[in-house]
């Protein structure tokens, strides 16, 4: 039997932790390394995965009509055409038809045939959306901030994580500050105690992601935070690659 892929969902407590960005990121990195790779935007109230990978206006289909049998999912992807084997499913403009956790699951379960990864983009908070989510990905991608607010979301949202096994569930730190002049309040290591997760990756603040969500490009691999995401993704694609060094 051919391997089946692998369906990770990215979430956050608040919005604005960088879920959206890291899914198109990691992603790109992803098939950058040749993994067919799958991202959909399951925020169905805020779709803006198409706007961050600069894939508007492309597919006129979405998740929910390949969920409910409307059309196939060959039909609804778009692959990007600056990355060879990266590809959007699309969330509805606004709002679309509820869709059941039965035919979410049934929805990765046919991604999983026909590709390596799938990053699933959450919505913030833990509504009906991270429901399908986190009952469809066989993993979890916490994304906060370096805060004590993000700290407290992310306490929050692991509780609702714990069909889990230890270590499906782990912790991408964002934003983290690189300037050798702004010593952050708190550590990485307070970040993962805080949250009771081990981590997957740490992204620097960079302006690269904004530039990039402004031209409608992909992050530039060779900025601080296109290479942070190729980390991740090596790491996600089970080779051992250390973390970068973000602290002297
Ligand atoms: N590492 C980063 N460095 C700089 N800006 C970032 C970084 N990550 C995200 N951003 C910016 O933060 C904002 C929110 O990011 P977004 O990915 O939309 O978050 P979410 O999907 O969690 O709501 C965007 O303007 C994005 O460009
Ligand atoms: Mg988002």
């Amino acid at each position: 039997m051919p391997q089946q892929g692998i369906c990770i969902g990215f979430v956050s407590g608040k919005g604005g932790t960088g879920k959206t960005s890291l899914v198109a990121g990691i992603g790109a990195a992803l098939a950058e390394t040749g993994k067919r790779t799958l991202c959909v935007d399951c925020d169905t109230e805020f779709r803006n995965l198409d706007l961050v990978m600069g894939l508007t206006e492309q597919s006129l289909m979405d998740f929910t009509d390949v969920a409910a049998g409307r059309c196939t999912l060959e039909e609804a992807v778009t692959e990007h055409p600056a990355r060879r084997g990266l590809f959007l499913l699309n969330a509805p403009i606004r709002g679309g038809e509820r869709v059941t956790k039965m035919e979410m699951n049934a929805l990765a379960a046919h991604i999983r045939k026909h590709f390596d990864f799938c990053l699933m983009d959450a919505p913030p908070g833990m509504g009906d959306s991270f429901g399908l989510v986190s009952g469809a990905a066989d993993r979890m991608l916490l994304v906060a901030e370096m805060n004590p607010l993000s700290v407290r979301d992310a306490q929050r949202v692991v509780t609702e994580l714990d069909a889990f096994p230890p270590g499906d569930v782990r912790l991408i730190v964002n934003r983290v500050c690189l300037s050798p002049f702004r010593r952050p309040e708190l550590t990485i290591d307070d970040i993962m105690d805080g949250a009771g997760l081990p981590l997957a990756g740490l992204v620097p603040e960079d302006d690269a992601v904004l530039k990039a969500l402004c031209h409608g490009t992909l992050i530039k691999p060779d900025s601080a935070a296109g290479r942070a995401c190729r980390n991740i993704a090596q790491r996600i694609g089970g080779e051992y690659v250390p973390l970068p060094r973000m602290y002297r």
